[in-house]
């Protein structure tokens, strides 16, 4: 066994839509040999920053963002007070009473706010994150009965792999604007494509709108201008493929089971847009 295949992979410690776990074993062949700092504007589960922080591919800095501030505040305090955190979560408990009181109270105190956070992703229906037209997470009960929620030795690895990262809560635009050269940025977008009701617009069409895919491909020129190395994923479709004119594409074919009640398990095919020559 070789001594990179003896390193234990981190995995995300939340459930999350669009979570990119199956691509990491495909990430040897797309990251850059060398880097400086790594940045990740679309955060989410932050499935390929725990794979490469635990494969120690990660030497220097980590600016890790999302527009998402409830679940920014999550990794903050993850990182910056898990004993505190952990206290919380230990008197929680999986049943539907218990899901339906904590999703209707209204915390303030970031600590406690987090401790909500963890436990509605863990004990919700699918694990999704979606907020009404005043911001309240309205998702439905798991029903999974789960014993134990939480495994603290991961989320203590997690808290530790998250110790020389910069967490802010901010629009991709502004979560990208001190790359500088050599840097590497993995963007991982909200699907969207112009004119096509597929599984992914539908679950997105409301946060990620096509003027914000055009101008993430923008955005990919002025990183190649600032001589920083980018890879994106997103939907493959010629509409996406278009507005990207710097970059390698490549198509990559995967099961996925997007969407929640009445969703079926269907092959998606998804693009992977790069400057990085290997
Ligand atoms: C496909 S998910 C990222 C999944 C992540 N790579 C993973 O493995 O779990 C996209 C993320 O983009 C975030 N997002 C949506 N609109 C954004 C914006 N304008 N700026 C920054 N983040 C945004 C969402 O909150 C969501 O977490």
């Amino acid at each position: 066994m070789t001594k990179e295949s003896k390193i234990k992979t981190l995995k995300p410690f939340l459930r999350w839509a669009g979570g990119k776990t199956w691509l990491t074993k495909y990430m040897d062949s797309f990251i850059p040999s060398e880097f400086n700092n790594y940045y990740e504007p679309f955060l989410g589960g932050g499935s390929v920053f725990f794979y490469l922080k635990s494969r120690g591919k990660i030497k220097n800095k980590a600016f890790l963002s999302d527009s998402n501030a409830d679940l920014i505040n999550t990794y903050d305090t993850l990182k910056t007070k898990p004993k505190e955190l952990f206290k919380l979560l230990k008197t929680h408990f999986d049943s539907e009473d218990e899901y339906y009181k904590m999703r209707s109270t209204e915390f303030t105190d970031p600590i406690q706010k987090a401790a909500q956070f963890l436990y509605l992703n863990k004990t919700s229906f699918n694990g999704i994150y979606r907020v009404n037209l005043n911001g309240k997470y309205n998702v439905p009960y798991g029903r999974k009965n789960l014993s134990s929620i939480y495994d603290f030795e991961h989320l203590a690895n997690v808290s530790d792999a998250l110790k020389n990262t910069c967490l802010s809560t901010m629009d991709f635009k502004i979560g990208c604007d001190r790359v500088e050269v050599t840097d590497f940025v993995f963007i991982d977008p909200p699907y969207t494509v112009a004119h096509e009701n597929n599984g992914f617009i539908k679950y997105n069409q409301s946060i990620f709108s096509w003027e914000n895919q055009i101008q993430l491909a923008e955005l990919t020129k002025q990183l190649e201008r600032k001589g920083a190395f980018f890879l994106v994923t997103n939907a493959y479709h010629d509409s996406i493929k278009k507005i990207y004119i710097t970059g390698k594409q490549q198509k990559l074919s995967r099961a996925s089971n997007i969407g929640g009640i009445g969703a079926k398990r269907t092959k998606y095919k998804e693009i992977i847009i790069s400057n990085i020559v290997k």
